[in-house]
């Protein structure tokens, strides 16, 4: 059964709280029915209130976090001590404060300097966790670029067309780099899928990916479909600002 759920709250703060809650409810669902719960983190910033909330006195003992293991939905092609890793603003607020054993985090190798190798090293991973737990990913968490893309699948890109394989490396031409993401293949076969999207600057692209004209070349999150899986959509008022609907 495939649900979508939409959520409106005022501000940044409101809305970690509420994905906070969705979090939470999803990894105790996931642990009290198989003992496990794998989560695939999402980078950029506006992710960083609820990492910092989960880790927090207030929420950290809501969920037993030696039974969490923990993928990234994308990466940047640098090393994991860069300011621009999301391996290290998921550490400073989430992973280390929680002091996750190193086993359960499953990062990519961003430090390789070959994209590709650093790609096929993910899909394994990946993959080697599918086949040892016998389950697919229980929550990916996403965010949303003001022009549509979502983890590294950027308008234009070939990634957007990957239909087999689950991690790759994707050019992208807007930033003059590589970046590195799981493929709609991936995305689309987890359990469930959060978009957490703040701010009035996301307000168009929210309007365009929830309501717009079919368009994935240049909206790239209208391609995220889960197939037998939940998606929901965790906005504050100002990315809502340009839906017609409200909350569903
Ligand atoms: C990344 C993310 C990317 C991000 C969006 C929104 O590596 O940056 O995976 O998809 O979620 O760009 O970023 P902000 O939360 O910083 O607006």
């Amino acid at each position: 059964m495939s649900g979508r759920e939409t959520i409106i709250t005022k501000d940044i703060d409101e809305l970690s709280r509420a994905a906070a809650e969705v979090f939470t409810n999803i990894a105790s669902a996931s642990i009290d029915e198989a003992g496990t719960f794998s989560v695939a983190l999402s980078g950029g910033s506006t992710p960083r209130k609820l990492y910092s909330l989960l880790a927090s006195d207030t929420h950290r003992s809501a969920i037993d976090w030696t039974r969490v293991s923990f993928f990234f939905g994308d990466e940047r092609h640098v090393p994991p001590d860069s300011e621009q890793s999301n391996f290290r603003m998921a550490n400073e607020t989430l992973l280390g404060p929680l002091e996750i054993a190193s086993d359960r985090v499953l990062r990519w190798m961003a430090e390789l300097s070959d994209v590709e190798a650093c790609a096929a090293e993910y899909e394994n991973k990946l993959r080697d966790y599918f086949q040892s737990e016998g389950r697919r990913l229980d929550l990916i968490l996403l965010g949303l670029g003001d022009d549509g893309h979502t983890a590294s699948l950027f308008p234009q890109t070939e990634a957007l067309h990957e239909l087999e394989r689950l991690a790759v490396s994707n050019w992208v031409k807007k930033l003059d780099a590589f970046r590195l993401t799981m493929t709609f293949p991936a995305i689309n076969d987890a359990a469930n899928v959060i978009f957490l999207v703040s701010g009035s600057d996301k307000a168009e692209a929210v309007a365009s990916v929830i309501e717009g004209e079919f368009r994935p070349d240049d909206f790239p999150a209208q391609l995220v479909q889960p197939v037998d899986g939940n998606l929901f959509w965790l906005l504050d008022e100002a990315a809502a600002s340009e839906l017609t609907r409200g909350s569903e």
